[in-house]
């Protein structure tokens, strides 16, 4: 009989989160202060971030305890389940197995509230009163509005302006769960004044509203910052995606030979990989592939610097070594507006450059294709981040037709797609546009990275 889904028992979740760091052949270098470029001391990400996510950040710890007030609010929709995608191997033809974990299935829609909660727990522990959040498409500030209510927190959203526009039901959906949202860049900080003054027509970009965010944090008492991606603390949130899969998967007899994620900051896709990654790091399963997916607007890994750069753009917030296009580059207006950010996680770019991962870019059109094709197999909408994945997957399941491997790909399907519809719209008028970043445009943005000094011995 045809299996399709593999379901966990809440009992099952995981108890403890995986952090990868202790087991990295090479850990991300630290910090740098956004000012003297100097190391960055734990103390400078005080004013930022709550303590318990700042030794997270850091921590030698391989498995670090969910604490059961945050168990209680994922229970909602945790375990996710793991489908196998039996009618779309039918509809490519393709001798490939595969499976997919749909993290859709959560209050927002997306894998975001796997952090958000966790943090807005930690954020209460502090005694706080509010986070503010930058959102790009609107999936991690609905996330992070959906998980403060719970613990009896304000939250301040800033949203890329033209996602401002073409999501307004997602601002509706923040506003529903109590929080305050506002286009960005905004008259409301100096960093949205700044940037307006030069460009008011600006579309926005993710580095501009994490300017703001950050300064309204820093500038309102009893107020922090949240961020939904990038930093090694969400990526360790993220991993209760991966330790469900594995089991799941061991549930469906298979292990994957191709792990496929789309990649804005890189959460969804790391918390999927990362306990598998793990067989990679420790040589058992030396051939796994491991597929980053980007979009061709913001190309940060296949075609930025791996240097250090500014988190935001007004430079207020830490300074990583990351693959990035600059910090203020300004991507073109796709709809996956969750791709848009100019770094990427650390992590990543660490196992990026050490070997282990790969990555690929891919338009707009032919991610919206796959989406197609994906919807009326297996019935699900995605977000157009996601149909980045699930673009990799089409192509790797084409290539398996084609050599007759019946390999098995593992996906991460991060969020469903229903206040995405303009973006489907347009592409049933044909009025969906592809970008290509110019190599000037992105040889000017890469001229303005900090050179940073070496350590001091
Ligand atoms: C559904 C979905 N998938 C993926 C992403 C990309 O973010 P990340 O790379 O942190 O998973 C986003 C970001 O908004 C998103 O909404």
């Amino acid at each position: 009989m045809t299996q399709y889904k593999y379901l966990l028992e809440e009992d099952q979740m995981p108890t403890h989160w995986y952090n990868i760091l202790p087991d990295m052949k090479t850990p991300p270098p630290p910090y740098r202060h956004p000012v003297t470029l100097d190391l960055m001391a734990p103390g400078d990400l005080a004013p930022v971030f709550p303590q318990p996510l700042i030794e997270q950040e850091m921590s030698p710890e391989r498995w670090i305890e969910i604490p059961d007030e945050v168990r209680d609010v994922l229970k909602m929709w945790r375990p996710s389940p793991l489908y196998r995608a039996v009618r779309w191997e039918k509809a490519l033809d393709t001798p490939a197995r595969i499976y997919y974990k749909w993290e859709g299935v959560s209050p927002p829609g997306s894998h975001k509230p796997n952090t958000a909660v966790a943090q807005a727990y930690y954020g209460k522990q502090e005694g706080l009163e509010g986070f503010a959040t930058e959102t790009g498409a609107g999936q991690w500030g609905s996330a992070l509005a959906f998980a403060t209510q719970f613990f009896n927190m304000k939250c301040k959203v800033f949203m890329v302006t033209i996602s401002f526009h073409q999501k307004p039901y997602r601002r509706v959906m923040m506003e529903t769960w109590g929080s305050d949202v506002v286009p960005s860049p905004s008259s409301e900080t100096n960093a949205g004044r700044s940037i307006l003054e030069v460009d008011p027509e600006t579309t926005g970009s993710l580095g501009i509203a994490i300017s703001e965010a950050i300064e309204y944090a820093v500038t309102h008492d009893g107020w922090k910052y949240s961020l939904g991606s990038v930093v090694n603390f969400v990526m360790l949130h993220q991993t209760v995606v991966g330790l469900e899969a594995r089991q799941q998967m061991e549930m469906a007899g298979d292990y994957p030979d191709i792990l496929v994620g789309c990649v804005g900051g890189g959460s969804n896709f790391a918390g999927l990989f990362l306990p598998f990654v793990k067989d990679k790091l420790d040589g058992s399963k030396p051939d796994m592939r491991v597929i980053n997916v980007e979009s061709t607007a913001c190309p940060s890994l296949t075609r930025g610097l791996y240097a250090y750069d500014w988190g935001d753009t007004a430079k207020t917030g830490p300074v990583a070594k990351m693959h990035t296009v600059g910090h203020d580059f300004i991507p073109a207006p796709v709809h996956a507006g969750g791709l848009r950010y100019h770094g990427m996680a650390p992590i990543i770019c660490s196992l990026m450059d050490d070997g282990f991962v790969e990555a690929a870019a891919y338009n707009q059109l032919e991610i919206m294709a796959a989406a197609h094709s994906f919807a009326r197999a297996e019935g699900h909408i995605v977000a157009p981040e996601t149909a980045h994945a699930l673009k990799a997957t089409y192509d790797e399941a084409i290539a398996c037709r084609e050599s007759g491997e019946s390999k098995v790909i593992l996906f991460n399907c991060s969020g469903h797609g229903h206040f995405d519809l303009a973006a489907y719209d347009a592409y049933h008028r044909d009025e969906l546009v592809d970008y290509e970043l110019s190599e000037k445009a992105l040889q000017e943005a890469l001229a303005k990275l900090p050179e940073v000094p070496p350590l001091k011995e």
